[in-house]
């Protein structure tokens, strides 16, 4: 028996029982986006210790705040404009933006002056819950239901593990089918030119047209090229599922992202590849760049390298850096890719540890 919203399962059959087996990218779609009854779109979604699994953001503050020392470089590099915007997109509940802004504001109140957020959240439930976390910044920030034209640096972390995909390998595509009333994988042979992940194509697409001057820094979990095929998790309270067809609409279903296909999409929409490296180097360039991120914050960015630390530390501090930078944990799990367009600028400090990005991706030019 398959488990989850029976609503959402009966709407899925229906449709097979009308047109025959489903992509599973469309399967995906339902089960993670159906407007009512979808695990993101519901706002059935829960991230962190009593949630279905923990990310970067849920591990603590620090994560927003390394982050959003990067955004203020990037501020720097782009002349310190007074229009600059963040746009976040994946943005959950809006503690990461939270974080990010209250550590500007404390740290570099020039670089909290000259920002604006944008929020891009396409389901209201989320939009909600975003201004509700973010009422101290009612200010700074505006919601989007879509990208529009910016200057600035576009941020996501674990937005692009969740764009639907199609199971392709070997020639050969998995649909979703019925055996019965049970949803099984039925496999037939691919012909033609085919895409597995257009969502994630598409995305780029829309990234790349919108940016104006600056940065695009996305996080999360993949791999950088072709080697091996789309391998789908899902997970629900800290347990891996054996199939995506158990918990439907009440679990997260992802897949690994494909760098290297989004890189070179990428590049042939005028962008440019500005580092390309595993979050324990691109969260310790960070770190050694201004190590007085751990120990609060000076006056301005510029600042940072002169103020004193106070003895000890923080413990909290302590497991939230081992969490995010140790190899076994968060470290090397993640990879950050940097894009630019028209930054005309050396590495940003995230990316200084980062090895060729070329070489990194399996990318000849
Ligand atoms: C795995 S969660 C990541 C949440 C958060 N960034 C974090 O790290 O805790 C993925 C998020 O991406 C959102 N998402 C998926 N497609 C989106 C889109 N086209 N625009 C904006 N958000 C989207 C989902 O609603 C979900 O909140």
């Amino acid at each position: 028996m398959n488990t989850g919203n029976p609503d959402l399962i009966r709407l899925i059959r229906t449709e097979i029982e009308k047109h025959g087996p489903v992509s599973f990218a469309w399967f995906m779609q339902q089960a993670l986006y159906h407007p009512e009854h979808g695990y993101y779109s519901s706002g059935r979604c829960a991230i962190g210790r009593r949630g279905d699994y923990f990310t970067n953001v849920s591990v603590g503050p620090l994560f927003g705040q390394l982050l959003a020392a990067q955004f203020a470089e990037v501020w720097e590099r782009l002349g310190k404009i007074d229009n600059f915007e963040i746009v976040e997109q994946g943005t959950h509940d809006g503690q990461f933006a939270h974080d990010a802004l209250e550590w500007a504001q404390k740290c570099v109140p020039e670089f909290f002056e000259a920002l604006r957020y944008r929020i891009v959240e396409p389901f209201p439930i989320l939009q909600e819950r975003q201004q509700r976390m973010l009422e101290a910044f009612r200010e700074k920030v505006e919601w989007r239901d879509s990208l529009q034209p910016f200057v600035g640096v576009h941020f996501s972390n674990e937005l692009l593990d969740a764009i639907p995909v199609r199971l392709i390998s070997d020639g050969k595509e998995k649909f979703v089918g019925l055996d019965g009333d049970k949803f099984v994988f039925v496999e037939r042979p691919v012909h033609g030119e085919w895409t597995f992940n257009q969502g994630a194509l598409d995305w780029i697409d829309s990234v790349a047209a919108n940016l104006q001057r600056g940065y695009v820094i996305a996080i999360d979990y993949g791999r950088s090229s072709d080697e091996s095929q789309s391998n789908v998790q899902v997970r629900a309270q800290h347990r891996n599922l054996d199939s995506p067809f158990d918990q439907i609409g009440y679990a997260d279903t992802t897949t690994h992202v494909l760098w290297q296909s989004i890189v070179e999409r990428a590049q042939a929409n005028g962008l440019r590849i500005a580092g390309f490296t595993d979050q324990h180097h691109f969260l310790t360039g960070i770190i050694s760049t201004w190590p007085e991120l751990l120990q609060g914050c000076s006056e301005d960015l510029t600042a940072l390298s002169s103020h004193v630390p106070s003895a000890g530390g923080d413990l909290g501090i302590k497991r939230q850096l081992q969490t995010l930078l140790h190899p076994e944990m968060l470290g090397r799990a993640f990879q950050v890719l940097g894009l630019e367009k028209d930054s005309g600028a050396p590495r940003l400090a995230g990316f200084k540890f980062g090895r060729d990005p070329k070489s990194e991706l399996g990318l000849t030019q």
